[in-house]
Order: structure tokens, then C-alpha cells, then sequence
């Protein structure tokens, strides 16, 4: 299975799978467990964690138990920016990881300002701790800001992305600086699954919605984490390397853009931390 994984290439020269299951929401214990399970069952590779989540543990001990030789799993988690030193909380991740390494941590978002806790991250990579580091949350004004000062430039930004977040010219910032995008919230947290736009297209091509937005994602050479605790949707969410969107599905997607096409990584209003 893991030998038809997708995969991007990031600039650490690491292979990250384009579809991967996020655990957002997901209450530490069996049901995070069972999903993790799931998808390394259906195939996946790529599993999305974070500090904040308060799942590292679960995520950890259904990779040890499901065989796979931890090298075949690309596991990221991310910073929990309320703390000061992301290498020693890196340390914390990985004890309740279970694991020696992750491939990747991210800042989870730039409260205090895109730069302060890059240090900390370097140190983190220069440790061992994890194999790339990387951004969450960030616009292109943050993505610039960082890459004036940093020495390791982060591998991967990952973005609040979906037709109806298209955020186009963020898009186009980091792949001008080589960052690879990575969509979260593809589904808008199962909103935007019943759209009549999306239902129609869905329709057309004889796929689900949930197929609909994780294909579109994917041919906008983003790297997507789709959420679900459900084993026939983890398998569902998996399955959209078998067709393609066509020029006129894509068009109508696009269309749903409610960013403007912005080079934000949220606007004012979304923005949680400030
Ligand atoms: N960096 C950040 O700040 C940030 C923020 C948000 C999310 N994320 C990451 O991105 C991941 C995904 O985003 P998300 O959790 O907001 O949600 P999402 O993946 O957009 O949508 C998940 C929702 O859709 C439902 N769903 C999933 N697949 C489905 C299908 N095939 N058919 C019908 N319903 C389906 C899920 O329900 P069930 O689980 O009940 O199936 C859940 O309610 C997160 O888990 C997290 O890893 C990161």
C-alpha cells in the first residue's frame, strides 16, 4: 500500500503523502485510536496531530500497534504557540507520541507574531526531534517575514483551504518560496458538504461531495487532511486518485471562493489568537 502513496516533495527533500487523515475534535482514547487504525488499514500514510489537540498519545499508540514500520508513517504534530520554547514542548510530543522523531511540526499559528518562535523550531530540527519544520495559519506577509530570518525555511504552510477558501494568492506566495501548501478544513468541517454547487458536481462525476473537495484540493497540488472518525469515510476520502475533475467542474468550484482569491491565511475575524 505504502508504495502508492502520492506524495509531494518538500524542501528537506522529505516525501509527504497528498492525503492523510486529520484528528482534529478527536477525543483522546479509543475513538481517536480507532480512526488512526482505520486509516493506516485503508492505506494512509500521513496522519495530522497537534499539541493542542490533546491526542498525541492516542495517535502514538495506534501507530506502534498497527505494525507498520514507523519509517513508512509521515507524522506531523504542531506547536502549541501559548508556550514559550518549541523544542522542549517538542520533547513533550514525542514522549507522548511514543516515538523518536516526527517528520514534521508546525507552528500552529503566529500568535505573537510570525518570527519569535522559529528558533526554537530550528532547534527542534537541528535535535533530531523532528525531520521538517514548518507553518500553520500563516498569510504572505508572515510567510516573507519568516523567511528574512530563518536559516531553515519552513517546508510546508498549512492553510484553512476548500473552494469556498480558495485563497489563491496565498497559494501562489508558497509555492514561490517553495513551500508546499497543505489544505485543512478541506470539507469546511462537513459544512460544506451539502452545498448545492458541490452536490451537483458531485452528481456529475458519479463520486460524493467529500470526493468533490478533497480531488479539487489535490489538483491544486495541494497536500489535504480530511477529519473523520467513520472507517467508510476514511476509506471514501482515500479514494480520489481515480479520477480527475474536469476543466468546467474546476471552474464552477473555483467560482465559490468567498477570499477574494487572498494572500490571507485567515481574515480578522477568524483569526482566534488576537
Ligand atoms: N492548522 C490548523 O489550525 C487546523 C485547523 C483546523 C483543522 N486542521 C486539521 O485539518 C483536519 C481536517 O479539518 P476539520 O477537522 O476541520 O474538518 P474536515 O476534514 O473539513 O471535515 C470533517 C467533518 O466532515 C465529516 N466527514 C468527513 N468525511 C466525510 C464523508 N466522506 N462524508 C460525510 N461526512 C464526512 C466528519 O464527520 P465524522 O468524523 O463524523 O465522519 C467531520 O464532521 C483536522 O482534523 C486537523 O488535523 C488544522
Amino acid at each position: 500500500m505504502a508504495d502508492a502513496q502520492v506524495t509531494r516533495k518538500l524542501s528537506n527533500g522529505a516525501e509527504i503523502p497528498v492525503v492523510g487523515l486529520g484528528v482534529w475534535q478527536v477525543p483522546d482514547g479509543p475513538e481517536c485510536e480507532r480512526a488512526v487504525a482505520a486509516a493506516l488499514e485503508t492505506g494512509y500514510r500521513l496522519i495530522d496531530t497537534a499539541q493542542a489537540y490533546g491526542n498525541e498519545s492516542s495517535v502514538g499508540r495506534a501507530i506502534r500497534s498497527s505494525g507498520i514500520p514507523r519509517e513508512e508513517i509521515f507524522l506531523t504534530t504542531k506547536f502549541y504557540p501559548g508556550k514559550r520554547d518549541a523544542r522542549v514542548e517538542a520533547e513533550k510530543s514525542l514522549e507522548r507520541l511514543g516515538t523518536d522523531y516526527v517528520d514534521l511540526y508546525l507552528i500552529h499559528w503566529p500568535q505573537g507574531g510570525p518570527t519569535w518562535a522559529w528558533p526554537g523550531m530550528e532547534a527542534a530540527s537541528e535535535a533530531g526531534l523532528t525531520r521538517g519544520i514548518g507553518i500553520s495559519n500563516f498569510g504572505a506577509t508572515e510567510l516573507q517575514e519568516l523567511l528574512k530570518v530563518s536559516q531553515i525555511p519552513p517546508a510546508v504552510n498549512q492553510i484553512l483551504f476548500s473552494p469556498f477558501d480558495y485563497r489563491r494568492s496565498l497559494v501562489e506566495a508558497c509555492e514561490d518560496a517553495g513551500v508546499v501548501a497543505q489544505a485543512y478544513s478541506p470539507l469546511g468541517t462537513g459544512r460544506h458538504l451539502d452545498d448545492p454547487a458541490v452536490e451537483r458536481i458531485a452528481s456529475a462525476t458519479g463520486r460524493t461531495p467529500a470526493q468533490v473537495l478533497i480531488r479539487w484540493a489535490v489538483q491544486k497540488g495541494l497536500s489535504v487532511i480530511p477529519k473523520s472518525t467513520h472507517k467508510t469515510r476514511i476509506e471514501e476520502n482515500f479514494a480520489v486518485f481515480d479520477f480527475e475533475l474536469d476543466e468546467d467542474a474546476v471552474s464552477a468550484l473555483d467560482a465559490l471562493d468567498t477570499t477574494n482569491q487572498t494572500p490571507d491565511a485567515l481574515s480578522r475575524s477568524q483569526k482566534w489568537w488576537s
